[in-house]
């Protein structure tokens, strides 16, 4: 096991909520894990494209961007040991999160069905997407704070 560093979102609408991001910190922090940096963040269309590069040519691609788009999102660079699997896993499966996960039980604590495509969260798969979506993560926070 090694100490990594992954870049988790919330996504927009549930960045709104306050509890969620809180929820969101408190689950990472209990398992050990270290917020080095967090802040909302407005994802625009060429920021998305390259945050999902992987998934640009897919059919699901223009409904992601629109959602990832549509308003602020929560950023935060967690670091701690085996933190992208980890991280992973207690955010659950895309389609059919495990009760207990927070893609799961954020959404049953707000009374609304699981979202395939709007779901809760965002972690990195591999340390070489982490250190891409970090970068990207850093460049909106830069923008926003020139545009102030
Ligand atoms: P994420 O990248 O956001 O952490 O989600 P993930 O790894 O669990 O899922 P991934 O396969 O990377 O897909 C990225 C996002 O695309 C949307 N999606 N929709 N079949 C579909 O309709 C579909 N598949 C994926 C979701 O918003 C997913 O989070
Ligand atoms: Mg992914």
């Amino acid at each position: 096991m090694a100490v990594e560093t992954s870049y988790v979102m919330v996504k927009p609408i549930f960045a709104n909520e306050k509890w969620v991001i809180e929820e969101v910190k408190s689950r990472l922090k209990k398992a050990g894990l270290k917020i080095e940096e967090c802040g909302f963040v407005h994802y625009d269309k060429k920021h998305a494209r390259k945050h999902y590069a992987e998934h640009v040519k897919k059919d699901f691609y223009p409904p992601l961007e629109e959602y990832i788009t549509s308003n602020k999102a929560y950023g935060m660079i967690v670091s701690g040991e085996d933190a992208i699997a980890r991280i992973r896993q207690m955010v659950g499966s895309t389609s059919n999160p495990a009760k207990g996960t927070i893609r799961a039980d954020i959404p049953a604590k707000m009374g609304i069905e699981v979202q395939t495509r709007e779901n809760v969260v965002h972690a990195s798969d591999s340390t070489e997407s982490a250190e891409r979506e970090i970068r990207l993560f850093r460049e909106l926070l830069t923008i926003e704070a020139y545009k102030e």
